[in-house]
């Protein structure tokens, strides 16, 4: 029987332009996922108070993939967002990522592993409003001793990649909310992670400046990023091919999408 990641594998390659050859070569994709979660339990609090906020959650994402996480509010989505960026552990069970499990390294391993091969993209931006936007872009790369000469050419690409380069010398609150999100993806963008993880991106903007920034996450999935983007608006979850819904702290629902 043909698996069916095998077929997830197929749909993307196809989507992003490859040829069913060049899948077949496995030039464009590996067959290994790049998250692999087993038997994923968090439960917040302790005695009377205990929230059971994922239950027994499996889920395997391969490299390349676009995945919308869907669900309604309290669903579990920001704690499953928190666990895939190494920003939380897990109560119980296994996560493997790249091959490597994480719930067993330190906190040091863990800051490590999330400088280099996650970037993430908040709703709220997450600025700091002293800092203009090269600066905002340039600190994770600071945290991860880039020289600063390396650290303003890559924060400055990545700025221009988002169409802002006419905007650098510019604090936050100079920005419009759109514009503030930007300099948040080229944030997350700079040091070149292989994974973008979004949370509700698109959730504090206008319907115009959410699809500029659909678009600009849409596009980097397309240049070769993993992006899991996490909302509660069926339109946005619509754009990935694979959609994952969550209820109760569980996967109810994986689909991928047939166009
Ligand atoms: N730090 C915490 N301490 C205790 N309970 C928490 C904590 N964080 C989340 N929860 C609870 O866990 C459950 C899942 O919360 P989570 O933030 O993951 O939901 P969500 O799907 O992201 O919701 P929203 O769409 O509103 O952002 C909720 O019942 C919430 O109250
Ligand atoms: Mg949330």
């Amino acid at each position: 029987m043909v698996s069916p990641f095998f077929v997830a594998r197929l749909k993307i390659c196809v989507l992003r332009g490859h040829t069913v050859k060049e899948f077949a070569k496995g030039r464009d994709l590996r067959m290994e996922p790049l998250i692999q979660m087993t038997n994923i339990f968090k439960t917040y609090g302790a005695g009377d108070v205990q929230v059971a906020a994922l239950k027994q959650l499996n889920l395997s994402i391969f490299p390349g993939e676009f995945a919308a996480i869907t669900g309604h509010s309290g669903s579990g989505k920001s704690t499953l967002m928190n666990l895939l960026g190494c920003l939380d552990f897990p109560s119980q069970g296994e996560y493997l990522l790249n091959g490597e499990s994480v719930t067993e390294l330190s906190d040091r391993q863990l800051s490590h592993i999330r400088n280099r091969q996650i970037g993430f993209v908040f709703q709220s931006f997450h600025l700091i409003p002293s800092l203009n936007a090269l600066e905002n872009v340039e600190l994770p790369l600071l945290y991860r001793g880039v020289s600063r000469s390396r650290r303003r050419d890559l924060a400055a690409r990545a700025l221009e990649q988002v169409g802002l380069a006419q905007r650098m010398r510019h604090r936050p609150s100079q920005l419009s909310g759109g514009q503030q999100q930007r300099v948040a993806i080229a944030r997350a963008i700079a040091g070149e992670p292989p994974i973008l993880l979004a949370d509700e991106p698109t959730g504090n903007l206008d319907s115009a400046s959410g699809r500029q920034i659909m678009d600009i996450l849409i596009n980097l999935w397309r240049q070769g990023r993993t992006l899991i983007l996490i909302t509660h608006d069926p339109d946005v979850a619509r754009t990935a091919p694979r959609i994952i819904c969550i209820q109760d702290g569980s996967i109810t629902q994986d689909s991928l999408s047939s166009s």
